[in-house]
């Protein structure tokens, strides 16, 4: 058996932090190496709201950066976990731009779990990185989502806080920003039962465990498609297309953006829980609009 890879990005921590507890988890049973991805474009954090905003239509539309290479032997592993943050509904750009370079081409007959760290909307990404990763001719086996689990409209106000302050403590009647420790403990104990079905399974990724998300809500789910496709498509390339480089013009679209995000949020949140208490959250619907291998 070979040696399993992490290849990881993170801003602020979160996505670190996880590898950290993924990297214990899998050394039960399997040799691990991480390598961290470099951007060649700083993104620095806290964010300013103003490069917030401006990150939006690239995430969506892909326009990410270079990239520096890791220098990897690809040939050293059979198993490769890429671990990364959720921006906009999609992989955060250095992501992006790690799996769009040249070197991401040795993924090419591995087998690829993704693990996503975000607030609560993880499946839009992980269909960006399955269809990535299958074009790459990697085999998908599953993605690992680690979501909040305080109530939506406390990490509706806490995350984007931690985002542009750098502050994640609990304040008023506000619990802490991010993930809790009970939630990097279940990613460690996930990746021990990768890593032991792994090493038994000579290397068949049919017999790896079904991975998923912590937080199964067919309303989430639901906005995170929605959203993604009906709403962050359209805004995203309509922006790119008349303004290409950030500047004034980009900006006041953005406001405008902001503005019609607001509007949907109040508007179809409440109708998407309807629809949730229609079908009673059933697994089926869970099943239908989740991530499969
Ligand atoms: C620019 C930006 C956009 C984000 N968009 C989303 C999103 O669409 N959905 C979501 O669930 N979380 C979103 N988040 C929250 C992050 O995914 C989450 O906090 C992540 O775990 C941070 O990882 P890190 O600390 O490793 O950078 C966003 C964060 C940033 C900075």
């Amino acid at each position: 058996m070979k040696k399993a890879l992490i290849v990881y990005y993170s801003q602020a921590g979160q996505t670190e932090r996880a590898v950290e507890h993924l990297a214990r988890g899998l050394g039960r049973a399997v040799a691990t190496d991480l390598r961290r991805i470099e951007p060649d474009e700083p993104f620095k954090f806290p964010w300013s709201m103003r490069n917030f905003f401006r990150a939006f239509p690239r995430c969506v539309q892909s326009v990410a950066p270079r990239t520096r290479p890791l220098n990897l032997r690809w040939v050293d592993y059979d198993l490769v976990l890429l671990a990364y943050p959720v921006w906009f509904l999609s992989p955060a750009l250095p992501m992006q731009g790690f799996l769009l370079s040249e070197e991401a081409r040795g993924l090419q007959g591995k087998t690829v779990i993704t693990v996503a760290t975000c607030r609560n909307l993880p499946l839009s990404a992980g269909i960006w990185m399955k269809d990535r990763i299958a074009a790459l001719g990697g085999y998908f086996a599953g993605q690992l989502a680690a979501c909040e689990l305080t109530p939506l409209w406390a990490s509706f106000v806490t995350t984007p806080r931690w985002m542009l302050t750098g502050r994640k403590n609990a304040f008023w009647f506000f619990p802490a920003a991010g993930l809790s420790d009970s939630d990097f403990a279940q990613i460690e104990a996930t990746a021990a039962g990768i890593a032991h079905a792994w090493a038994a399974s000579n290397g068949d990724p049919a017999r790896l465990p079904v991975l998923g998300s912590n937080l199964n809500r067919v309303s989430l789910l639901m906005m995170d498609r929605i959203g993604h496709d009906l709403f962050f498509r359209p805004w995203s390339r309509l922006i790119l297309r008349l303004f290409p480089k950030p500047g004034l013009g980009q900006d006041l679209l953005l406001v405008l953006f902001r503005m019609s995000l607001v509007v949907l949020i109040i508007c179809g949140s409440p109708c998407i829980r309807i629809f949730e208490s229609s079908v009673r959250n059933h697994p089926s619907w869970i099943r239908k609009l989740g991530l499969k291998p």
